[in-house]
């Protein structure tokens, strides 16, 4: 972290890129960035700073693990390197990929209620839209049609949990998923990170405080063991677009068959709506 932290670049005899030991792979919307900035609190673990997308994109893909090996932060012999894509997630080809280049990786999921994670991946997907100045539909036109939910609607595709894990459960053992409650992680960090810290075998060394809440974002914020203070950018817990309660309520009823499929598929329930 010293040698990172200076100007010029980490001594290459002493530190290299290394492939991920540990991969946040989604859900797009859960809390992937929050999780990754709070495992890199820890002195063991480096993180790659942006996403990644090497096993969902194509053009990526095809150049290769040297170009993977890139991406990767400098890291010392023993420390661990976490890259986190949250479309990892929901791309049925990418749970081979990832076993084929390292089949003992650890894998973390971070889940958060999927009809709050809909209107939230909306919600993105509109303020995108509007920076660049293009028109979008309004969230309830997307998601009903005819009074009933669209299945077709790409958000409310990547809500449907059980049917994504299943493609990772096709290839990993249910061990190797460590599934975050990002509710969980929102009200209270630490407690989540020391689960997190145990499933990575990393030494507990993230305390809980390195983390203190912001009256203003309305959010837990990190404090470094330096001293450095960090919140989340603007666009993590940004106001929702408004959704009717009628239409939220046919959503939650809509998730309720596919979120209890999910809760036996882990293994534990969640109070999702
Ligand atoms: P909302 O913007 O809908 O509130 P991701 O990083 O996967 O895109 O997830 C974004 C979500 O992280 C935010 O969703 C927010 O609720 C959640 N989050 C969790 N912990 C947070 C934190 N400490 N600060 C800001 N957002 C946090």
């Amino acid at each position: 972290r010293e040698l990172r932290a200076a100007s010029s670049p980490p001594a290459q005899n002493a530190t290299q890129q290394r492939l991920p030991g540990a991969i946040i792979i989604g859900v797009r919307k859960g809390g992937t960035r929050a999780l990754l900035e709070m495992l890199n609190l820890h002195p063991d673990v480096e993180v790659a700073k942006a996403e990644v997308h090497y096993f969902n994109i194509e053009e990526h893909y095809q150049q290769g693990l040297a170009w993977y090996r890139a991406q990767m932060p400098f890291t010392l012999p023993g420390q661990l390197t976490v890259e986190k894509t949250p479309g990892y997630f929901a791309s049925p080809q990418v749970p081979e990929r990832v076993w084929e280049i390292n089949p003992a990786v650890r894998l973390l999921l971070i889940v958060r209620d999927p009809a709050e994670r809909l209107v939230s991946d909306y919600t993105q997907v509109l303020h995108n839209r509007m920076t660049r100045h293009k028109p979008y539909q309004p969230l309830e036109e997307l998601l009903i049609s005819q009074g009933h939910i669209n299945p077709s609607y790409k958000a409310l595709q990547r809500s449907l949990y059980h049917q994504h894990l299943a493609h990772w459960l096709d290839v990993f053992p249910r061990e190797q998923i460590h599934v975050v409650d990002g509710e969980s992680l929102i009200r209270d960090p630490f407690p989540e990170l020391r689960r997190a810290e145990s499933f990575l075998d990393l030494p507990p060394r993230i305390a809980p405080s390195n983390f203190y809440f912001n009256t203003t974002k309305g959010f837990y914020c990190l404090l470094s063991a330096s001293g450095h203070d960090k919140c989340l950018d603007e666009s993590k817990g940004r106001p929702h677009a408004p959704l009717r309660s009628q239409a939220f309520r046919k959503l939650c009823r809509y998730f309720r068959e596919p979120n209890r499929l999910f809760f036996e598929m882990v293994g534990r329930s969640f109070s999702w709506c």
